[in-house]
């Protein structure tokens, strides 16, 4: 099966805080994007990828041409940018540099996640390859994880052994991830706003979304407390 892999990064990183948006912020001398495309790039799976990238961006966009990726620009929210990547992907069939085999599976991946090993790039794909409709990388919750109501008030305790905490790339069959694209177009944006992964839109359409496992070297820079964790572990000389 022929896989396309997008990369989304066309987040600002509010949380991050850094004074430019989150993708391009550099751990030793490489912007997380270049990490990330190093990453995606030897695990070897994807034929073709699409970016998204902030609007008015240009440092990103030169990173993409540096890899042969294609870049695009993101949208307002996370489900947007992956609804303009996989526009992109449909309408990039005669681009120079893509291959002319239509892919029958796409991964979407955090550019946050650029650590994430090969294997867990591989895992995904493979299960795609066993006819899975939709895959995505989990691992064990630590916390014990309560909901609470709009004052504050516990409400439950999901059992901790039933919950996972779910990483990227997640792996869909095209033609499924492009039918549930298609319905959030249709969503207002206060919803499209709590749609944090692919996998919930899979949800919502009935099909069966897999588990394989995820690594907690694929933890996504979210925090300045991540980021520095992300130093310790790749910075080298600027550790
Ligand atoms: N993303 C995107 N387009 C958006 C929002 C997010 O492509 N409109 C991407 C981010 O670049 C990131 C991934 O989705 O790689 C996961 O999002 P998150 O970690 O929340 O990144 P940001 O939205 O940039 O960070 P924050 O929520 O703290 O502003
Ligand atoms: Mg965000």
């Amino acid at each position: 099966s022929v896989l396309a892999l997008v990369i989304v990064a066309a987040g600002s990183g509010s949380r991050l805080g850094a004074a430019m948006p989150k993708a391009a912020v550099k751990v030793a001398g490489k912007t997380l994007l270049e990490w990330a495309l190093e990453g995606a790039g030897s695990a070897g799976v994807a034929a073709r990828i699409v970016v998204t990238v902030p609007p008015g961006d240009r440092d990103l966009r030169l990173v993409c041409q540096k890899f042969g990726a294609l870049a695009v620009e993101g949208g307002a929210t996370r489900a947007e940018s992956v609804t303009a990547a996989l526009t992109a992907l449909s309408s990039a069939q005669s681009q120079p540099g893509f291959s002319d085999a239509l892919p029958t599976g796409v991964l979407v991946h955090d550019a946050a996640r650029c650590f994430t090993p090969a294997q867990v790039f591989h895992r995904v794909a493979s299960a795609l390859a066993e006819g899975k409709r939709a895959v995505i990388p989990v691992v064990p919750v630590v916390d014990t994880i309560k909901t609470v109501d709009d004052r504050g008030y516990v409400t439950g305790t999901p059992a901790r052994t039933d919950l996972r905490a779910v990483q990227t790339p997640q792996g869909f069959d095209l033609p499924t991830l492009l039918e549930a694209h298609r319905q959030v177009g249709g969503l207002p944006p206060s919803i499209a706003e709590s749609i944090t992964d692919d996998a919930m839109l899979a949800e919502t359409l009935q099909i069966p979304v897999a588990t394989v496992a995820g690594a907690s070297e694929s933890f996504k820079i979210t925090t300045p407390l991540d980021f520095a964790l992300a130093q310790a572990l790749h910075g080298g000389a600027d550790k």
